[in-house]
């Protein structure tokens, strides 16, 4: 092996990139808080919660963002910790879930699943559970709020299984809940770490097992008893710990703590980065690519435009998949045949960027795009191979647009190109009726969006009428456009690269159609992943 290989070797090693999956209030904030405050990567706990409340005003992104208080966009956030290299990509949630937070997904090697402990699986995550399982990475569950009135975590762990269908292993196990939570126990290191309230003091007591007697010295008696029966119960009925099936996705280790108190973060962060997988292969058109490749490739996931008004720029994401990247690297973009120089490549620390010298797989970088690329893009330093594309994910709310004045076709129609190409919305032409344009998006927020920027960067004003559709299914069979399916609830419209698509009131609906037309399937998404 070469110097410069063993080199690229040790860098991919060290990194882990993974986003973090949640319904709002889970706690996901407070959490990448207390992550990043391991990382060294904040000074003080409660930066990145100000952020959120308040970095709307020194902000120059866009002004729906200012008005709103909230985030269009998601950024990266980076951190060292115990000889890793954590990639943590920021998922937008709230109202700014967007199919931004699933493509997020796409860049990502492993996701960890957090989890409120009054409240279960909760919409939200059950979506990006589905993103997360058809890609089959390894999927790690944080329950959190152990500080809290919580719900029987065998209840939890069941409801893992039959609402996700993820079989579980808990790492650890928590005695009691809110009042009456002292801490949680360690299965595999058998190891007790007490909970202090919120003095953030960690106790950690090394066991011969859960019979020792110090646990009864800790906890007392009755909940001794108890965690002794649960642990039995749990080696004897439970999964047993199986890598091979964490890695592929089909085990979730799950850990129990209070994300505020700081409590049993360290103990998830440590065995979590063990665990996680390094920067994995990815599908390209000529088979897997493997992050040990010398050359350097990568795929654009996401691009944020108007981060900076005043220069109207937009920036592509790109994950980097093989090989060592550096600045001023120049490399092909397959689509257009070009060459580009990548002189100023950014990275992204919350909203601070700085220029960045050297990337590796798994790391994120921003490129300053001049209006060329789209997502899914794929940039290679040499060679000829693309990534396979991201796939759309199903719109959950649809309009139909139109121009308001009518003078102005042609901003109109680039407006909307380029909106698409961004990924903002998903644009779809009635079948038969190519004026006849409906656009999708994943989180109503985006319509507005939509809307202002079209006013702001083409001048251009448009009226959007909402449609009773909820979901939209790729369709593959051989007569698509002879399907039989109810006229009066749905619609039959043709997406950016001609594929047919279904557009549907409800689920049930999507039965109707399956049942009365042999050899269809429907997707929803618009290519596997
Ligand atoms: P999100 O990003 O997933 O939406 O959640 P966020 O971290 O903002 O947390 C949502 C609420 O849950 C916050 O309370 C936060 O303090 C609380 N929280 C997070 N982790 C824990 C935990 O381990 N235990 C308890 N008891 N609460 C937790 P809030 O009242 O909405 O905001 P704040 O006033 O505390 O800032």
């Amino acid at each position: 092996m070469t110097e410069q290989m063993a080199a690229l070797k040790k860098e991919i090693e060290k990194r882990r990139t993974f986003a973090i999956i949640s319904h709002p209030d889970a706690g996901k904030t407070t959490l990448t808080e207390k992550l990043l405050l391991f990382g060294g990567a904040i000074r003080e706990a409660g930066s990145i919660k100000g952020r959120k409340a308040s970095r709307h005003a020194t902000s120059d992104w866009m002004e729906i963002e200012r008005k709103r208080g909230i985030s269009v966009t998601s950024t990266v956030l980076q951190f060292q910790y115990e000889g890793y290299h954590v990639n943590l990509l920021d998922t937008p949630g709230h109202q700014d879930f967007s199919d931004d937070t699933y493509r997020t997904l796409v860049a990502a090697d492993s996701a960890v699943m957090l989890i409120d402990a009054a409240k279960g699986v909760e919409p939200q995550t059950i979506k990006l559970f589905e993103v997360c399982r058809m890609r089959g990475i390894p999927i790690f569950t944080f329950i959190n709020k152990l500080d809290r009135e919580s719900r029987d975590p065998f209840e939890l762990l069941k409801e893992l299984e039959d609402v996700l269908g993820i079989h579980s292993y808990p790492m650890n196990w928590p005695v009691g809940s809110g009042a009456h939570f002292r801490g949680i126990f360690d299965r595999r290191r058998t190891v007790f770490e007490q909970y202090d309230g919120r003095e953030q003091k960690v106790t950690r007591t090394p066991l011969t097992g859960v019979e020792d007697e110090r646990l009864r010295e800790r906890i007392g008696d009755e909940p001794y008893q108890k965690l002794m029966e649960e642990i039995t119960l749990l080696d004897v009925a439970g999964d047993s710990f199986d890598e091979s099936a964490v890695q592929q996705g089909q085990l979730t280790p799950v850990f129990f703590g209070s994300a505020i108190s700081n409590f049993g973060v360290e103990t998830f962060l440590r065995q979590f980065l063990e665990l996680a997988p390094t920067p994995v292969a990815r599908p390209t058109s000529e088979g897997l690519l493997c992050p040990e490749t010398p050359t350097f490739a990568g795929f654009v996931f996401k691009i944020q435009a108007n981060m900076n008004p005043a220069h109207r720029d937009r920036v592509a994401f790109v994950r980097v998949c093989a090989g060592r990247f550096s600045r001023g690297m120049n490399v092909a973009h397959p689509r257009t045949g070009k060459r580009i120089n990548l002189s100023s490549p950014q990275q992204f620390f919350a909203q601070d960027r700085s220029i960045v010298e050297e990337a590796y797989p798994g790391d994120i970088i921003g490129i300053f795009d001049p209006g060329i690329f789209r997502i899914g893009d794929t940039l290679i330093e040499s060679g000829s191979l693309t990534f396979e594309g991201l796939p759309q994910f199903s719109p959950e709310h649809f309009a139909r647009v139109t121009l308001t004045d009518t003078g102005k076709y042609k901003q109109y129609n680039k407006g909307l190109a380029q909106l698409t190409e961004e990924g903002t919305v998903q644009l779809f032409r009635v079948a038969n009726r190519t004026e006849d344009l409906i656009l999708g998006v994943v989180g109503v927020l985006q319509f507005e969006v939509l809307e202002y920027r079209l006013k702001a960067e083409y001048g251009v004003t448009v009226s959007l009428t909402r449609l009773p559709y909820q979901l939209a299914r790729w369709i593959v069979s051989d007569r698509a456009d002879e399907l039989l399916f109810d006229r009066s609830s749905c619609l039959l419209v043709k997406d950016q690269d001609e594929r047919f698509v279904m557009l549907f009131p409800n689920e049930f609906a999507t039965r109707w159609v399956l049942e009365r037309n042999d050899g269809v399937t429907l997707h929803s998404t618009s290519n596997a992943l």
